[in-house]
């Protein structure tokens, strides 16, 4: 298949430094920047390359750093995705503290779900009266849910609030997710999907194969069209690449 939004490297690594290479260059020039990243394990390998090799050539005063979805932890757990991308990346940048917008995972849930959609909607310019992050970084899971998206509670795509509180199928852990008509209000969205267990579901979305409308990430759109797709070749093997 012939998509221009589609980028394939070899491996993990090489997927995070095509990725870099697309967000520096995305970023130059740029004024006030609002994005919102993912958590899991995916963008691990990104933050930990942005932190080692590409301090410089990013303006981190200019950006805004959002997180799509966070688990109901305290930022120490292990489970945290603001906790890892303190470690691999925040630690290592030169951000303002007050551009960087934690979901407080300690917090709440419900009344966290409210706090952090009143402070993305007094952070985040709007589009039609909804906020439009300038890039949102997703990732997606081996049963096509996206941030904290998941297919039995595909209700979140057309949710009417900025965040709401989502909860795990398997380990019932409950999480912060953006909404879905937030995360299809974007100016850009990229995912950053790798590993062959995610290939069946890559296949689906991107080929529209039977089933993909019951896959949360298949309904994530940029003005309509398709996102970005930063794939390695094990999560593209499936795909009718001619
Ligand atoms: C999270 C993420 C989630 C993640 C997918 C993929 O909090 O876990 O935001 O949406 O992107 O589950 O996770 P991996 O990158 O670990 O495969």
């Amino acid at each position: 298949m012939q998509n221009s939004n589609i980028h394939i490297s070899s491996t993990n690594p090489e997927v995070a430094e095509a990725f870099a290479q697309w967000l520096i260059n995305w970023l130059k020039d740029r004024a006030k920047t609002t994005i919102a990243l993912s958590g899991g394990s995916t963008p691990k390998l990104l933050f930990s390359l942005l932190a080692q090799q590409y301090t410089k050539e990013i303006d981190w005063s200019k950006v805004h750093l959002f997180w799509g979805d966070e688990r109901c932890v305290p930022p120490d757990h292990g489970e945290s995705n603001f906790g890892m991308t303190k470690t691999l990346l925040l630690n290592h940048i030169d951000i303002p503290a007050a551009n960087v917008h934690r979901i407080r995972g300690e917090a709440e849930p419900a009344e966290e779900a409210t706090r952090y959609g009143m402070e993305i909607t007094n952070t985040v310019s709007a589009i039609d009266g909804c906020p439009a992050f300038d890039l949102i970084i997703l990732g997606m899971g081996n049963d096509g849910h996206t941030a904290s998206i998941f297919p039995h509670q595909i209700e979140l795509l057309q949710a009417k609030e900025v965040c709401g509180v989502a909860i795990h199928p398997e380990s019932g852990q409950r999480r912060i997710t953006l909404n879905g008509p937030v995360l299809n209000n974007a100016y850009q969205v990229a995912f950053l999907v790798t590993g062959a267990a995610k290939a069946e579901k890559v296949k689906t979305i991107l080929e529209h194969e039977s089933g993909f409308e019951d896959l949360p990430a298949a309904h994530i759109k940029v003005d309509g069209g398709s996102p970005n797709w930063f794939l390695d070749t094990s999560a593209a093997s499936l795909l009718n690449r001619k």
